[in-house]
């Protein structure tokens, strides 16, 4: 099932630990996946490995608590050996905020004391890589993640996640529901949007094909660069749709492009160049006369 719902907790782990994380909620990821050596490198609690210890599964906990930091040491080498589940629970950013105040000593590599939420993006991104590289081949990667709204914007880390990571490598999206909420709902009632009650469990199983981390950064550079073309070719396409014309100069199509796509044209200074790449590369439109492109089948 894609949609997991545990009200309650269980008896794994600590309640009192902020944060933390429903017991059945490994427990169902576990008879999932039956991995036989799982990690969790930020295991807060312990939740995640006294479910596992009691499934028989062989397991290892980590955490800044205990003096691993996924940002500065390998899983892989704490670890000994690959495995087939590194499951994480990270931070939400600054939602909950773990060193000092959960436990004491502010550490500088804590997620959840980013300065802002591209440097946990970055932080973030790490860490999944340290993950994947302590997975073996076949075997699943992952994190337990919420999505949070700051100062009138909304981030979805699992979304940026998941275009960060190989993917080809994306195997599975799970919701799952958030029950006994430190804040209530009592508060939100005059918000416009809903309070956010669900959280994703992001799985990635490790391609023997991609074997290192290399290969794995071509890979998502060769799909970060299909996203940017296929975001131009868009964009393009909605310009000509914008000016309702059959037939549009060149002029038209750079006003309606700066109207549909304001940021694009002020960070890229080419980018009128990149209108007329879009217009040459794409069989859809026609240079029927200089300056002048047609839609086919407009
Ligand atoms: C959401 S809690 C995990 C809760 C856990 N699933 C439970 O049920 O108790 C996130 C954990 O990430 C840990 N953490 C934050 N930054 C870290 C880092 N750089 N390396 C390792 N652990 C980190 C925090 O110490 C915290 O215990």
């Amino acid at each position: 099932m894609s949609v997991l719902s545990f009200p309650e907790r269980g008896r794994w782990g600590k309640a009192s630990w902020r944060g933390n994380c429903s017991g059945h909620v490994y427990k169902a990821i576990f008879e999932q996946l039956r991995p036989k050596f799982f990690i969790d490198p930020m295991v807060g609690s312990g939740t995640s490995v006294e479910v596992a210890r009691e499934m028989g599964i062989e397991c290892l906990g980590l955490d800044l608590h205990s003096g691993f930091n996924i940002l500065a040491d390998s899983v892989l080498e704490r670890a000994g050996r690959e495995a087939d589940l590194v499951l994480s629970h990270p931070p939400y950013h600054s939602m909950v905020v773990y060193s000092g105040k959960q436990y004491p000593g502010v550490h500088a590599d804590d997620l959840s004391r980013c300065e802002s939420v591209d440097e946990f993006y970055e932080k973030l991104h790490v860490a999944l890589l340290n993950q994947r590289n302590a997975t073996c081949g076949d075997g699943h990667y992952g994190m337990i993640m919420g999505d949070m709204r700051k100062d009138g914007a909304y981030h979805c880390f699992s979304a940026e996640m998941m275009s960060r990571m190989p993917r080809s490598e994306l195997a599975a999206v799970l919701i799952k529901t958030q029950h006994n909420m430190v804040s209530g709902r009592t508060a939100y009632t005059a918000m416009k949007y809903p309070f956010i009650l669900h959280e994703y469990i992001v799985l990635w199983k490790k391609s023997r094909r991609i074997a290192s981390m290399l290969a794995s950064l071509g890979d998502m550079a060769w799909t970060a660069q299909r996203r940017l073309t296929g975001t131009w070719k868009a964009v393009v396409h909605a310009a000509f749709i914008e000016t309702g014309k059959r037939r549009v100069d060149l002029a038209d199509l750079y006003r309606a492009v700066s109207t549909c796509a304001p940021g694009k044209a002020a960070i890229n200074e080419n980018w009128k160049a990149k209108v007329r790449q879009t217009l040459q590369l794409d069989s859809r439109y026609r240079n029927v006369q200089p300056g002048i492109w047609e839609l086919a089948g407009v």
